[in-house]
């Protein structure tokens, strides 16, 4: 540690703990939740690694949680940021594997030039994998994994929301390896080519005024059994009540911040209809012994290419508070903020 600075420039939580209220992940000054400058670095404990940053993603969880709307506490005066890539300067003990590694890795403080995290919670990184991938390696990749793995579970189709997001992207591509069908549900037609070349089966636009018509002619024929949503509003109930008797509504997202009535309750128990809910930490935990075997499915897509990152913006950390809200604003891939 000793020819490392004792401090690191950051990007910083203002606010503590949860706002009370769900306004969904955008942002229209990010100077309300975040604020920049100096931090102490913490020597890596047992376990923990010190990782100088290359690459930070932006993820909609990010930025729910600056918000104070995500399953975890903020932090008023700790650097945001849950996902990066980044080289290994310091370990701790039992941690000296990974000293000089280029790691994809998660922790609470990423948005900083020096984060800690666990080495638990990294990944080497394969030299012909791209940082740009690197530090979109562990969130929503994972998930997708997570999410198919459900859907194939259940049938050979199923419904995804926001399909055009990176997530919905990654998925495409898994279901069609595996060979399921997908409805993908977007609000925006003209991304409809680009996710028939990923595979999906039917892209519907949920703001065309036949939509209900449209999804319940799809269901009909392809009879998806499970619905990955994103959304999680007025639509996807409606979604829900047209798809066939046993299916899941599984919400991993609230991207749409619409309250909104349920109507079909009855559907739970007569039609043996579930709702649950999936998220990505607890999904590791469960499923810890299978976690290799996952990332390296993961990594080996990035190195061959099935996967890739969509970047839209680079965003120096310095940058990040007078530019994120804007930055959030262009569409199809993601913010990558650099050192
Ligand atoms: N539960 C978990 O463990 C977990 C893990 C990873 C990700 N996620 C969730 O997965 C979702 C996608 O993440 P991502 O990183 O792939 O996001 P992303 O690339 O930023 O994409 C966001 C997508 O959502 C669409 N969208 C935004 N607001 C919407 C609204 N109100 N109604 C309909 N569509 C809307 C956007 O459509 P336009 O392009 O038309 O704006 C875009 O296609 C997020 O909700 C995220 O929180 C959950």
């Amino acid at each position: 540690m000793s020819d490392l600075p004792s401090e690191t420039f950051s990007v910083i939580q203002k606010l503590d703990g949860y706002s009370g209220v769900s306004e969904g992940p955008t942002v229209v000054d990010a100077s309300e939740y975040l604020t920049d400058g100096m931090l102490p670095i913490s020597k890596p404990g047992r376990g923990q690694v010190l990782i100088k940053l290359r690459m930070a993603s932006v993820n909609p969880s990010d930025l729910h949680f600056i918000k104070g709307e995500y399953g975890q506490p903020r932090e008023k005066g700790m650097a945001a940021g849950f996902e990066g890539c980044g080289d290994v300067v310091a370990a701790g003990d039992g941690a000296e594997h990974l000293l000089g590694q280029r790691v994809a890795f998660v922790t609470t403080g990423a948005w900083s030039e020096y984060c800690v995290t666990m080495a638990l919670m990294c990944i080497p990184l394969h030299p012909s994998v791209k940082d740009e991938d690197g530090a979109a390696q562990i969130v929503n990749p994972l998930t997708a994994v997570g999410m198919v793995d459900i859907a194939e579970k259940n049938g050979d189709c199923f419904v995804i929301s926001a399909a055009a997001s990176q997530l919905g992207k990654l998925m495409l591509g898994l279901a069609k390896d595996k060979g399921l069908k997908t409805i993908c549900l977007v609000r925006r037609v003209n991304v409809a080519p680009a996710l028939k070349e990923l595979g999906a089966t039917v892209v519907l636009d949920v703001t065309s005024k036949d939509f209900e018509k449209q999804f319940s002619a799809a269901s009909r024929e392809h009879k998806p059994r499970v619905f990955l949503d994103a959304v999680t509003d007025s639509i996807s109930e409606k979604v829900f009540t047209l798809m066939p008797n046993r299916s899941r509504w599984v919400s991993y997202g609230k991207l749409n911040p619409e309250l909104f009535p349920m109507t079909q309750m009855g559907q739970l128990i007569f039609q043996s209809k579930v709702i649950e809910g999936f998220w990505l930490t607890p999904w590791m935990q469960a499923n810890s012994a299978e976690m290799p075997h996952f990332a390296k499915e993961v990594q080996t897509r990035f190195a061959d290419g099935t996967w890739k990152t969509d970047v839209t913006t680079y965003l120096p950390l310095r940058d990040v508070v007078s530019r994120l809200a804007k930055a959030t604003r262009v569409k199809d891939g993601k913010i990558m903020i650099t050192p």
